[in-house]
């Protein structure tokens, strides 16, 4: 094993982002704390990671909680982890070489050492390196997958997604589009979000915060009804679309972000029993899961990235330091797209 690097130029501490205390219902900045820590020393088979972009996603608000769940909660008073791509600038691996651009999930952090075989890479020469943690990464395989693996959607069906203007929703609509969708509808959080919608190519797209989500919805989708519904949302959302949902219906059951910060369970749906009646599939979804399609989901949805059928749409905000206020805005809807932070 070589060891690839110019040693003495070497960082010896990277700054981090740390869980200082655990939220009750909407985070805070006290929450938080930047902090400086020390680097371990690269082991063989090890790389150093110098990242340039780190993710901030809704689950992370879960991980925050200390309960029970799909991942472990962070622990307090260490670093948050979550997507990152970066330049490795040092490496005691043949696997990754010194200038490789790598996708990983140590990010809330400038720097980072980890197992080379912990790290993929980036394909830049499909897309710039942000990509890889929205439209070609774990987003927009939760998007891909979610659509036609999970709710099986077929050429021709209505489909409802919520949350449309954010990074899975975006892509959710546009996917199914290229995909020969007869319709698409969306629903966002602001004119704006409905104004891209509409711009990225969505048949309809409605604000929920001007009315009752089951009106605004029935309006949209008339008699024919829908028979996909990607839930981003929970709570009304998927009321409303359990009523708009046709005969044989599938809901890909993906997120609940209305309920994230919530310190009271929520009533909706209040309307399940019409999962009986239509026989709808309603089917929760980890994209952890469907890992195995991600280089049919790279080769498919680049190829559209690149001629212009699929868009993106990246919110990104500077300095690790403001990480924990995009982790914030992220949940109250700052975002178009995806939210990163340039580190
Ligand atoms: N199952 C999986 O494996 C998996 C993987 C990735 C993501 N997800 C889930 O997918 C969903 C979207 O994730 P993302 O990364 O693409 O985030 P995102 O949609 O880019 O960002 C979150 C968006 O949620 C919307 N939002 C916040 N509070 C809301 C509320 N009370 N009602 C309706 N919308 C609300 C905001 O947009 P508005 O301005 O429109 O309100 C915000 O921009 C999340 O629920 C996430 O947990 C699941």
């Amino acid at each position: 094993m070589s060891a690839n690097t110019a040693t003495a130029t070497l960082p010896l501490t990277t700054r981090e982002i740390q869980l200082a205390s655990r939220p009750h219902g909407r985070p805070v900045p006290e929450n938080f704390r930047l902090a400086e820590s020390e680097l371990p020393q690269l082991q063989d088979g090890q790389v150093l990671v110098r990242n340039r972009f780190i993710s901030v996603d809704p689950y992370m608000r879960g991980r925050m909680n200390d309960v029970k769940s799909y991942s472990a909660p962070f622990a307090l008073d260490a670093a948050l982890d979550g997507g990152a791509v970066g330049e490795v600038i040092a490496s005691r691996s043949d696997q990754r070489k010194v200038g490789d651009v790598v996708v990983h999930s140590l990010g809330w952090r400038e720097y980072a050492v980890l197992d080379a075989a912990a790290t993929s890479p980036a394909r830049t020469d499909l897309a710039p390196d942000s990509a890889f943690l929205g439209a070609l990464g774990m987003t927009g395989l939760t998007a891909y997958a979610g659509l036609l693996k999970v709710a099986e959607f077929k050429p021709g069906e209505v489909v409802f997604v919520s949350g449309a203007a954010g990074a899975v929703g975006s892509l959710v609509g546009q996917i199914a589009k290229a995909m020969g969708a007869s319709r698409v509808i969306g629903s966002a959080g602001s004119p704006d979000k409905v104004a891209r919608l509409l711009e990225l190519g969505f048949d309809e797209a409605f604000n929920y915060n001007d009315g009752p989500v089951a009106d605004q919805l029935a309006a949209a989708a008339g008699e024919r009804g829908i028979d996909v519904y990607f839930d981003n949302v929970g709570g009304e959302h998927l009321e409303a679309a359990l009523s708009a949902l046709t005969v044989g219906g599938r809901v890909a059951m993906c997120g609940a972000i209305a309920q994230y910060n919530s310190t009271e369970p929520t009533a909706a749906p209040r309307n399940l029993m019409q999962a009986i009646g239509k026989q709808l599939t309603l089917k929760g979804f980890l994209v952890g899961g469907y890992w195995q399609h991600m280089g049919e989901f790279v080769e498919t949805v680049s190829a559209w990235v690149a001629d212009g059928t699929v868009r993106y749409d990246e919110t990104v905000v500077d300095g690790l330091e403001n990480a924990p206020q995009a982790f914030m805005d992220l949940l109250e809807g700052a975002n178009t797209g995806k939210m990163l932070v340039r580190v």
